[in-house]
C-alpha cells in the first residue's frame, strides 16, 4: 500500500519557531518529527511514500536524501556508527514529493496525491502527528482494512476541552476497538457532539475520498477540510474507526512535543537517569 503524508501545514500554532522552519522537522530527542512518521509507515509495509510539502519545506526533502558530503566526512573520520545511521536515514522509503501550491487545507493537501495514489486504498499519516505503539498505528488501520474493504481511521478519547480541535467521531462499537462510524465531524464545539473519540492523524482510504474531495466546499476556517470529505463518504460506504490504544503526541502543539521529548528520553538508556535526576532536583527545588 502506498502512504501519503501531507506536510505543507504552516505551523502558526508554534511561531516564531516555524516562521522559517517545517514544523515536521521539530526535533523528538534527535529526529525530526517526521522521521517517526516515516518509519511508521514503512514498519506498516508502505515503502512507497508521497509527501504533501509546501513552500519553506525543503528541509524536509533533503533530511531523506543522501549527502555525500557528510557520508564522506564521516568515513574519514572513522565515525562509522553515525555513517551507518546517515545510510539509513537517506534509504527509508522510496519517496517523492509534491507541492500544494496554497494552504487550502488538508483536505485539498491529501487531493494532491491522486494522480500518485491511482486507483488503489492508500494509507495518510500527518507529518506531524507521532503515532507509538508495539503494533505501529497505520499497521492495525491496514489490518482492518484487509479484512473489511472499508476506509478505516484511528481514533483516540479527548478531554472535552480539546474537543474543538479535532475531527470528531461518533459511532457504534463493532469489535474490542473497533466503530462503525456514524457521523464524523470537523473541530465541533464540545456541546455539538456526544462523542469525544478524535481522529489523531492516521487514516486508510478507498479511493472514494478523491471525488468527496473534488466536490468538497470550504468548511471550517475556510478550508477544504478532510474530515468532510469522510463524511461524505459515509453517505456511501462503510467506515470503520480503530481505537489506538498507545501514545499519541501532537508535535504542532508546544506542550505535547515537550511532553514526547521528554517521555521519550526516559525511555533511552543512556540519558534516563540523568533525566529523573534532573526532574527530581527540579521537583524539590519548588
Ligand atoms: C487535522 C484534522 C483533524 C484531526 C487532526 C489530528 O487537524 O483536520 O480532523 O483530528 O488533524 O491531528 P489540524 O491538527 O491540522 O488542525
Amino acid at each position: 500500500m502506498k502512504a501519503v503524508i501531507p506536510a505543507a501545514g504552516l505551523g502558526t500554532r508554534f511561531l516564531p519557531y516555524t516562521k522559517a522552519q517545517p514544523k515536521e522537522m521539530l526535533p523528538v530527542l534527535d529526529k525530526p518529527a517526521i522521521q517517526y512518521v516515516v518509519e511508521e509507515a514503512v514498519e506498516s509495509g508502505c515503502r512507497e511514500i508521497l509527501i504533501v510539502t509546501g513552500r519553506g519545506k525543503r528541509a524536509i526533502e533533503d533530511h531523506f536524501d543522501r549527502n555525500v558530503e557528510l557520508e564522506d566526512y564521516l568515513r574519514r573520520q572513522d565515525k562509522l556508527k553515525e555513517l551507518e545511521q546517515m545510510l539509513r536515514v537517506g534509504n527509508l522509503a522510496n519517496i517523492m514529493y509534491v507541492r500544494q501550491k496554497e494552504p487550502l487545507g488538508l483536505g485539498h493537501a491529501v487531493s494532491c496525491a491522486e494522480q500518485y495514489v491511482g486507483k488503489e486504498p492508500f494509507a495518510v499519516l500527518l507529518g506531524d502527528d507521532i503515532c507509538i505503539d508495539g503494533d505501529p498505528c497505520t499497521k492495525q488501520l491496514i489490518n482492518v482494512f484487509e479484512k473489511r474493504n472499508a476506509t478505516v481511521l484511528a481514533v483516540q478519547e479527548v478531554p472535552r476541552n480539546k474537543i474543538s480541535s479535532y475531527g470528531i467521531v461518533t459511532g457504534s462499537k463493532i469489535g474490542e476497538n473497533l466503530y462503525r462510524v456514524e457521523d464524523i465531524i470537523e473541530k465541533p464545539s464540545p456541546d455539538k457532539v456526544k462523542s469525544n473519540l478524535a481522529t489523531i492523524g492516521r487514516y486508510v482510504f478507498t479511493t472514494g475520498i478523491f471525488e468527496k474531495l473534488k466536490t468538497a466546499k470550504p468548511g471550517i476556517g475556510g478550508e477544504i477540510q478532510l474530515t468532510d470529505a469522510v463524511r461524505g463518504l459515509l453517505k456511501g460506504e462503510e467506515v470503520l474507526a480503530v481505537h489506538f490504544k498507545g501514545r499519541r503526541y501532537d508535535i504542532g502543539d508546544k506542550l505535547s512535543w515537550l511532553i514526547a521529548n521528554i517521555e521519550l528520553a526516559a525511555e533511552r538508556p543512556e540519558l534516563k537517569e540523568a533525566l529523573a535526576a534532573v526532574l527530581k532536583d527540579r521537583t524539590h527545588r519548588r
